[in-house]
């Protein structure tokens, strides 16, 4: 078994300008203040370290941020400091003197206004509309942007905090959490097990928890709690699923954290706290599939992590794996293949429109790019596809036996692809040349495209759907189709096979009989607008408005002005949309679609 820093130098992560093999960080203690009216986050991060080369340095991550003093050891004397040149995407190196004794260093910063990761909501854009709100988004590499830090996944601290939040105010953190407000509005929080700091998070806001099993709750606005707490009733369900699959769950609690629509992302696994877009709430539970996958980071990704950002696939697509599989034993086979089915669409969709054919391979070569670029379908969904067709190869049983190990031997590590592999090879492939020629290894990982020997998967509630498309392509009118009973699954199918041009005639029959414009379901919203916007149909045009305004996710909005972008006309809508819009958005969306927009 090779050493952590062994791992580390192999490993040497392009996104961060932190040299652990030298001197790393083990420990935070974070203590700072939340300013709404500046918009600033300022105090104090004081680092246990351990100088493993005796070197005079210290370099850290930043982006954007005001060092003010940086001290040494208990006595906080004082040191020199220097932020480095300033890089794209990267932001700057922190090189800080420290002695060969030195063990823990205290740096004094405060955030600016403009910093990544954070999201400050006026009143106005909360449900509640009568306080601010805060939240963090740190992945990939914007905890440099709130917080020095050394902002590599290959990196793991254990943190305390303290945080000063104006007094009608809760704040929640990715660590044990207070359930209700104080009176001093300053909360304490432990991270006890190590994490690497793309899992560091805030939150702050008019929050109030509410129960649902032992160890799993809901954190939300008073305004949104009650819905929520319907929506994830089965959260425990899931906890309990995923035990029973890949092991015990290591990190005591399990919340959820339901923000305002701005939220750029479906969710972010926050260790013991996942951050939830409140999109999810379809008022049917169709949705939480998203919380098994966000839950089912607990294994992948939090206790075994992806050593840089070339080897996120190990993140995603054991966590599109494991979703699944959590789906399935909670709403049976037929449901679970829904998913596999839709996913597997989003995959060919991905692998026909990508233009930077390497960028398809399962190891990425991300050097000099935002790491963003590697958030597609293929770290999810190749991903995904490669385990099922190991799965496939040595039976079901056999497979989750290995998994259990890599989780239980990698745990509270960060790893990366040729380990991964190297696992395999000794605890699954053994030697035995067949099954080597059937997983692939070549194949999946270092090739681009999809090898030939993959699972297509089917569903036979789709099958349905398809019988009923066909049928009113052939003249049935839509109210007279059999659509008991689908779930948003299924509609989603059943808009998806609508071809590129529909008449005006065939929009608002379909939009009749069943009021997609109207939909409380957001994908299936974000599907249908994509035929209205293609086919200029003008009833769905202040719908989509709305969505565009409040909706800050970014996986619906890129499709939607995409799309609008297309013809001139549609370029003046998203031109006017985004100009209301985009103070809703977070900076994660706005960085996204200004680059589609200018
Ligand atoms: N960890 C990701 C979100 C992420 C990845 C944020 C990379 C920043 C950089 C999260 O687990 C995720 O995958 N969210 C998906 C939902 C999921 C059901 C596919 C999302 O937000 O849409
Ligand atoms: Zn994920």
């Amino acid at each position: 078994m090779k050493t952590e820093n062994e791992i580390g130098r192999e490993s040497i992560d392009v996104h961060s300008f932190a040299r652990p093999t030298e001197a790393v960080a083990k420990h935070l203690d974070l203590d700072i203040a939340v300013n709404f009216d500046q918009k600033i986050i300022s105090g104090r991060a004081t680092y246990q370290i351990e100088n493993l080369t005796q070197t005079d340095q210290i370099v850290f991550d930043a982006k954007g941020l005001q060092i003010e003093k940086v001290f040494l050891g208990d006595s906080l004397t004082e040191t020199n400091f220097r932020l480095g040149k300033e890089e794209k995407f990267l932001g700057q190196p922190l090189l800080i003197d420290i002695r060969p004794e030195t063990k823990s260093v205290t740096i004094q910063y405060r955030t600016t206004p403009e910093a990544a990761a954070l999201q400050w909501l006026t009143p106005q854009q909360t449900a509640g509309k009568k306080h601010p709100f805060l939240f963090t988004q740190s992945q990939a590499i914007l905890a440099r942007t709130w917080i020095p830090i050394q902002d590599s996944p290959g990196i793991r601290i254990t943190y305390s905090a303290t945080i000063k939040v104006p007094k009608e105010l809760l704040a929640v953190m990715s660590a044990e959490n207070p359930q209700e407000k104080n009176n001093t509005g300053e909360y304490k929080f432990f991270m006890r097990q190590p994490i690497p700091s793309y899992l560091m998070a805030l939150s702050v806001g008019d929050l109030v928890f509410e129960p649902i099993g032992e160890k799993t709750g809901i954190y939300a606005e008073p305004a949104t709690i009650k819905a929520a707490a319907y929506e994830f009733a089965e959260m425990d369900q899931m906890l309990t699923a995923a035990e029973s699959l890949y092991g015990r769950y290591r990190w005591d609690r399990y919340d959820l954290l339901v923000l305002p629509p701005s939220f750029p992302f479906g969710g972010m696994e926050n260790p013991r706290l996942t951050f939830v877009t409140p999109t999810v709430l379809a008022k049917d539970r169709s949705l939480t599939s998203l919380i098994a996958h966000e839950l089912a980071h607990s294994w992948s990704g939090n206790l075994v992590t992806n050593g840089t950002w070339n080897d996120f696939w190990l993140n995603e697509g054991f966590t599109v794996y494991f979703e699944r599989r959590i789906m399935e034993e909670l709403y049976g086979k037929e449901y679970a293949d829904m998913l596999q089915v839709l996913g597997f669409q989003d995959l060919q969709h991905t692998l026909d429109d990508m233009e930077k054919k390497d960028d398809t391979r399962l190891k990425l070569d991300l050097e000099g790019r935002d790491p963003d670029d590697g958030l597609t379908e293929i770290a999810y969904e190749k991903g995904n596809a490669f385990l099922l067709n190991i799965e496939k190869t040595v039976g079901r049983e056999r497979f989750d036996q290995f998994l259990n190990k890599y989780f239980q031997t990698f745990a509270f590590k960060s790893t990366n692809t040729d380990r991964f592999l190297e696992f395999l090879r000794t605890e699954l492939i053994k030697g035995d040349e067949q099954i080597a020629g059937k997983i692939n290894i070549d194949g999946w990982v270092y090739s681009p495209g999809l090898p030939e020997e993959h699972v297509v998967p089917s569903s036979a509630r789709f099958a349905q759907v398809e019988q009923t498309y066909k049928s009113w392509e052939g003249g049935t009118p839509a109210t007279a189709l059999t659509t008991k009973d689908w779930s948003s699954h299924e509609w989603l199918h059943f808009i998806r096979m609508m071809p590129e041009k529909l008449t005006q005639q065939q929009l608002t029959e379909l939009d009749k009989a069943f009021g997609f414009t109207n939909s409380g379901n957001s994908e299936v919203l974000a599907a249908w607008f994509l035929h209205a916007i293609r086919n200029n149909y003008t009833a769905a045009d202040q719908a989509l408005d709305n969505f565009l305004t409040t909706v800050g996710r970014r996986k619906f909005l890129v499709p939607l002005y995409k799309e609008l972008l297309k013809t001139p006309q549609g370029k003046k809508k998203a031109q006017a949309i985004y100009a209301k819009a985009r103070p809703n958005y977070h900076a994660v969306s706005t960085g996204t679609i200004d680059e589609m927009l200018k």
